[in-house]
């Protein structure tokens, strides 16, 4: 396992889109834990294949309480199937270090991928686990966090961005 470089915004790469995988076998089994190896060492709850320049559709999340077991969630070509309802929270994102935002979401959302052992599965989530798919599923589309904010404040983490990347 290894511990993989986050990419910041405004890196390019973040705007590819995580092409499908076609088959669950160790090389993606093998970036599945450094990307959670990556997100526990950060340490944050979601990780995108596409947040270290890994263009697949791929991401990982685990959203347990510090006191709870971990809880390591893999989706693999996700397709969100279902949303339901609005809901506002204050979101991060390891791509965008310092920053955090409020942004408007789905309540509710149901969700169709893969797991780790290639198998489908479905979940319906909401809550901080239905905010991070949702968050998560964007990277996959090289949609990312400060595309949710208005003009002014979309404005605001550009340019804190910027200054972050010559500190
Ligand atoms: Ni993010």
């Amino acid at each position: 396992m290894a511990i993989r470089t986050i990419l910041h915004y405004p890196d390019p790469r973040l705007r590819e889109k995580g092409l499908p995988i076609e088959s669950v076998d160790e090389r993606i089994r093998t970036l599945i834990d450094d990307m959670a190896e990556t997100m526990y060492a950060a340490p944050g709850v979601g990780l995108a294949a596409t947040q270290i320049g890994e263009a697949v559709s791929l991401f990982v999340i685990d959203v347990a309480d510090e006191e709870e077991p971990s809880e390591l969630r893999v989706f693999i070509n996700p397709e969100i199937v279902s949303k339901q309802g609005k809901s506002c929270s204050r979101e991060g994102c390891l791509s965008f270090p310092g920053i955090s935002e409020e942004v408007e979401r789905a309540a509710q959302v149901t969700v169709r991928a893969l797991g780790r052992d290639g198998k489908p599965f479905e979940i319906t989530a909401d809550g901080l686990l239905g905010v991070a798919i949702q968050h998560e599923y964007d990277h996959l589309q090289g949609k990312l966090m400060i595309d949710h904010l208005g003009v002014i404040k979309r404005r605001i983490v550009h340019r804190q961005s910027l200054k972050r990347d010559l500190e």
